[in-house]
């Protein structure tokens, strides 16, 4: 099963935590998972692969307590069809009360309008809770690697459940 890591990250912190959320991911069985960060330009994003993949989870740094505009940019213009899979999001910020949530919701806001099935985990796989999708704080980006780690595992396990 193939899953896609699709975020934007400018100096690093959000792909630092994407790789976490893969390790998690490669842990929970038979999944192929590729980071794309939409950072690197044109052929950033490999769109057959895409296609393919059973859950896509999205990240973003928190600009102006909302998502970045480049991520915004590619859900309002893509037209890869994303219905019927599983979405999740993810966000990295300077502070906890930068918007990091408000830049979680509005991921997740998108992924709904595109028919996907959106999952955290919640409440639904105990402690630690996973809320809206996890976030972390640059600078202490090591301090919220358990719950990166624990994200892509629990979101992997779900699509091999509901797709597997
Ligand atoms: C234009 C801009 C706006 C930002 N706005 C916020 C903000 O509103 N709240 C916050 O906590 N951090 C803000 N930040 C900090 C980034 O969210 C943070 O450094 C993030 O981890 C950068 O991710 P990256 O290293 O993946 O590019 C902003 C950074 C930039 C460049």
């Amino acid at each position: 099963m193939k899953i896609t890591i699709l975020y934007f990250s400018q100096s690093g912190n959000t792909e630092r935590a994407a790789e976490m959320i893969k390790e998690g991911a490669e842990s929970a069985g038979d999944v192929e998972v590729r980071l794309m960060n939409l950072a690197a330009g044109d052929g950033a994003v490999d769109g057959d692969f895409l296609s393919e993949s059973a859950a896509v989870i999205v990240g973003t740094p928190t600009y102006m307590a909302n998502m970045a505009w480049q991520l915004k940019k590619w859900l309002d213009t893509d037209k890869t069809r994303l219905a019927g899979k599983l979405g999740a999001a993810f966000a990295t910020a300077n502070f906890a009360h930068g918007g990091p949530d408000i830049a979680v919701l509005g991921i997740l806001q998108h992924l709904l309008v595109k028919g996907m099935l959106i999952y955290s985990s919640g409440t639904g796989c105990g402690k630690p809770i996973i809320h809206l999708g996890p976030v972390a704080i640059a600078g202490e980006l090591d301090k919220s690697r358990d719950l990166f780690v624990l994200f892509g595992k629990r979101i992997a396990e779900k699509a091999l459940e509901l797709f597997g």
